[in-house]
């Protein structure tokens, strides 16, 4: 347990000891650091529930803690507010105890198995700046979850297995009609048959065909046919696809290494293929599956439901499955493969109906046993400084790779040439920019849309990504410096700052808690802001190597690693990366 939870575990024992009931007790970090380190509001509510005067209780409750040594200046304020500090020992103490070991500093969750589901791109397609979002919130997700203590599994779940591969490969036919893919009578191996075209290539043929197929309806109903085919495994068809994948995915991990994310699945749509016989014999078997149209489907509208619920579309007329489909299958296959607690798919917030019909069908037809917990985690859209969705110049879709190479070249503009050596220099721009776009990409809640502008998250001032880097390398030079004072023991508190700077760090385990609940990084975010704030405040007011008093000296370097050791936690938990120097 933290030394913050346990510290208000047995303030809440003393007052319950003193009779009182109370259900779920904090401390309040006090916003009048003159009265107090912390306040405790409680005695309002008691007075309520047990018919007294809040400042008897108060003083009663005052009485006890003046007995813990480690809280000090305990007074009662109003109508009953209490307001402690903490002693300077026990701050010394924690700062010790969390130096030994960061997890002191830390509360773990009770262990569940979770399947992640992010990042989502789709093969033969670039990503786009909304898988953005889903790669580095879900990353940050995975981190934070497995520093509490879960177990999880992350899996990209491609999109590999639908229509916009039926347009690709038929587009593909268009132009190299006479690949042996496309010619029935071929006979022979197709494994070494290369096909003449590149990831690039792919990147523009879907887009061309996905144009055609709006404005002709045959080249659509070719398509279709194609992605029956295609979902049928029927040879050829299935062996360029094959192809496509191994083109794609190589790409698509190279996108993901370079912001950071990894996964331990890369798998797709299409692995849950071999599912969906299973999954239509157990539909089939509960009775939850209808005729429509020649499709089959499950509704999932609940009675008198007025939003719209449309039915899913378990096996469509021509034969093939829907997106929902190989979602229903994928929840089978994880069961067989994981047996998760909980799954967790992190996806655009327009995904949100697609989710719910999945999550109904699978409830109604029982795929999952009822405690183990679905969950949609959604998110805004990144849009541009005119407050509409991120565009290229020309009002085109904005792919991720142009949108880093967009940070990228503001980076470099800010790039101090002095300390950056010229070998390194790319490699710290490309820390840097990541670190810019995925930091402001954290920091407001995940639900909301927001507006991301290069110009300003590349800055070195400021909430950004480069600031929190500069920071920290900043205390990692004081520390190489200050090394040969250093005995690692906290000695002494030197004044008001250095408090606040431990209150602060005491918060940790709040933030990160709260964090993995409400499924967004933002309290994260702002906390590491706040965090390198307080500490560079207390950089600029002192002069760490010139002390001339050892003890307080070595109580600064060892204030400045808890600091540096916390914000390289959280860095790492957001999945921004730290250069050697900027
Ligand atoms: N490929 C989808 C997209 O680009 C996201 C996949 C989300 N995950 C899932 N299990 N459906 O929108």
């Amino acid at each position: 347990m933290s030394i913050i939870k346990e510290l208000e575990k047995d303030i809440k024992n003393t007052i319950e000891n003193i009779g009182y009931n109370i259900d779920n007790f904090t401390l309040e970090v006090s916003k009048r650091k003159d009265l107090g380190d912390y306040q405790i509001n409680d005695c309002m509510n008691l007075a309520k529930a047990y018919s007294k005067n809040p400042r008897v209780i108060a003083e009663e409750i005052k009485k006890k803690l003046e007995e813990d040594d480690r809280l000090t200046n305990i007074n009662i304020a109003g109508p009953g507010f209490i307001n402690i500090s903490l002693s300077d020992k026990f701050l010394v103490n924690t700062i010790n105890l969390i130096n030994d070991d960061i997890n002191n500093n830390i509360d773990k969750k009770e262990k569940k198995k979770v399947i992640m589901d992010y990042g989502g791109a789709n093969v033969a397609k670039a990503l786009h700046v909304g898988h953005l979002r889903s790669a580095n919130i879900g990353e940050a997700l995975k981190r934070l979850a497995r520093r509490l203590g879960y177990e999880v599994i992350s899996d990209a779940h491609l999109g590999d297995y639908g229509r916009p591969l039926g347009l690709v490969i038929l587009e593909i036919k268009k132009m190299y009609p006479e690949l042996e893919y496309f010619n029935d009578n071929y006979k022979g191996d197709y494994s070494d048959i290369e096909i003449p075209i590149t990831n690039d290539d792919l990147e523009k043929i879907y887009p061309a065909a996905s144009l055609k197929a709006k404005e002709d309806e045959n080249y659509l109903e070719e398509a279709r046919i194609i992605t029956t085919k295609l979902q049928n495994h029927e040879r050829g068809i299935y062996d360029l696809w094959k192809k496509i994948i191994d083109i794609s995915k190589k790409e698509i991990k190279q996108v993901y290494d370079k912001l950071n994310v990894y996964y331990d699945l890369l798998e797709g749509e299409s692995d849950a293929a071999e599912y969906i016989p299973e999954l239509l014999e157990i539909l089939e078997k509960r009775g939850v599956t209808k005729k429509s149209e020649g499709a089959t489907i499950i509704e999932v509208k609940e009675d008198g439901e007025t939003s719209p619920m449309p039915p899913v579309l378990v096996v469509k007329s021509n034969g093939s499955y829907s997106y929902e489909t190989t979602d229903l299958a994928t929840i089978i296959e994880r069961k067989k493969k994981f047996n998760p607690d909980e799954i967790w798919y992190c996806s655009d917030g327009r995904q949100q109906l697609h989710f719910e019909q999945v999550f109904r069908a699978t409830r109604k037809a029982k795929l999952l046993d009822d405690n183990v917990k679905l969950e949609y985690i959604g998110f805004g859209t990144m849009n541009g400084t005119d407050g509409k969705p991120f565009k290229t110049r020309d009002g085109g879709v904005m792919t991720l790779k142009a949108l880093i190479e967009m940070v990228k070249d503001e980076t470099r503009k800010r790039i101090n040439y002095d300390i950056v050596l010229e070998d390194k220099v790319e490699e710290t721009v490309e820390k840097i920019a990541i670190s810019a776009l995925k930091y402001a990409d954290l920091i407001p809640n995940r639900i909301t849309d927001y507006i991301f502008s290069p110009d300003k998250f590349s800055d070195v001032e400021g909430k950004t990504g480069p600031y929190l880097l500069y920071s920290t390398i900043r205390m990692k030079s004081l520390l190489q410096k200050g090394y040969e004072y250093k005995q690692d023991n906290y000695i002494k508190i030197n004044n008001d700052t250095d408090r606040d700077i431990i209150i602060e760090l005491l918060e940790l385990p709040n933030i990160l808690t709260k964090s993995l609940d409400s499924k967004s990084l933002n309290d994260i975010a702002d906390y590491l802001y706040i965090l390198t704030n307080k500490y560079n405040k207390f950089y600029s007011e002192n002069k760490v190597l010139l002390e001339e008093d050892k003890r307080l000296q070595e109580s600064w370097l060892v204030l400045t690693k808890v600091v540096y050791n916390t914000n390289l936690l959280l860095l790492d938990i957001l999945g921004l990366l730290v250069p050697e120097k900027m």
